[in-house]
C-alpha cells in the first residue's frame, strides 16, 4: 500500500443497512462515503470465487446447503437480499474500481478449501486490478492462503487476520511478508499495540459500531476500524 489508509471500511460490503456481501452494499457504502469496503470471497461448487461469509446458505439467501458444493446456475438464481444475487469476485472488483474504492478482500475459504481458494483468488486478484490506482489489501484468518497469497501475488498487500493475535504474530507477519495486522477490537492487548505502532505496522479492527469505542481506538493508534453501521459513520466522522 502506497497511500494513507482510509479510516473506515464497511464491514461485509453493505454493513447493516444493505444485504451483507452485495454489489448494492457496496454502491451503498460509496454513496455515504466510505473509501474502502472489507468482503468476503469462498468458492463455489463449480470453483467461481463469490461473496459470501458462511460456509452454507441460510442465513444470508433464500437457499439451502454447502456454497462449495452448490453449482453456480443455482448458487447465481438466489435472492441474497433485496432481490440482488449472490456476487461474482470480479464483478465486486470491478465495481470497486469504477467506484474508486480501496477493497479488503478477505480470503474466506470453505473448510479444506485453502488453498484452491487462495489460489483461484490471489491471481485473479492481480488480473484484476491490473494498473489499478487504488490497489487492493488482501486478508485472511487462513495463513495457508495467506503463503499461497505471498507467494502468487506477491505485490498484492496483504493483512493476516487473528481473532485473537497470538504472542508470534510479528514472526508471522515477516514471513508471510505481509503489510498489517487485522484483529477482532475486542481482543487486542495494549502491548500488542504498541509492539505494531514500534514495527510500523497498521493495525484494522473489526467490527466496530460505537463512536466512542471507535475514538478510544484510534486515540490509542489503531490505523482503521471495520464497522457495520454505516448509517453513524458517515461522511462527516469519516472524513473529519
Ligand atoms: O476482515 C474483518 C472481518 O470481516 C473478519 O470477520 O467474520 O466478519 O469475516 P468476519
Ligand atoms: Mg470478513
Amino acid at each position: 500500500m502506497h497511500r494513507p489508509l482510509p479510516r473506515w471500511f464497511a464491514h461485509r460490503g453493505g454493513g447493516s443497512l444493505a444485504p451483507e456481501n452485495t454489489l448494492a452494499g457496496i454502491r451503498l457504502a460509496a454513496r455515504l462515503g466510505f473509501k474502502a469496503v472489507e468482503f468476503d470471497v469462498m468458492l463455489s461448487g463449480d470453483g467461481t470465487p463469490v461473496l459470501i461469509h458462511d460456509e452454507t446458505l441460510e442465513r444470508t439467501t433464500n437457499g439451502f446447503g454447502r456454497v462449495c458444493t452448490t453449482s453456480d446456475d443455482i448458487l447465481f438464481a438466489l435472492d441474497a437480499g433485496w432481490g440482488e444475487s449472490i456476487p461474482r469476485f470480479a464483478d465486486a472488483a470491478n465495481l470497486c474500481r469504477e467506484l474508486g474504492l480501496l477493497a479488503n478482500v478477505e480470503i474466506k475459504p470453505s473448510l479444506g478449501q485453502e488453498i484452491e481458494t487462495a489460489e483461484r483468488v490471489a491471481k485473479l486478484t492481480v488480473d484484476l486490478w491490473q494498473g489499478a490506482f487504488v490497489p487492493p489489501l488482501l486478508s485472511s484468518f487462513s495463513l495457508t492462503a495467506l503463503e499461497v497469497a505471498r507467494d502468487l501475488a506477491p505485490d498484492i498487500a496483504r493483512g493476516v487476520l487473528y481473532e485473537s493475535v497470538p504472542a508470534d504474530w510479528m514472526a508471522e507477519l515477516k514471513r508471510l511478508r505481509a503489510f498489517s495486522l487485522h484483529c477482532d477490537a475486542d481482543f487486542l492487548p495494549d502491548d500488542i499495540l504498541a509492539e505494531a505502532q514500534a514495527n510500523v505496522v497498521p493495525v484494522l479492527c473489526y467490527t466496530v459500531n460505537s463512536e466512542n469505542r471507535a475514538k478510544n481506538l484510534f486515540a490509542h493508534g489503531v490505523s482503521a476500524l471495520f464497522t457495520d453501521r454505516l448509517d453513524l459513520f458517515g461522511p462527516d466522522v469519516i472524513n473529519g
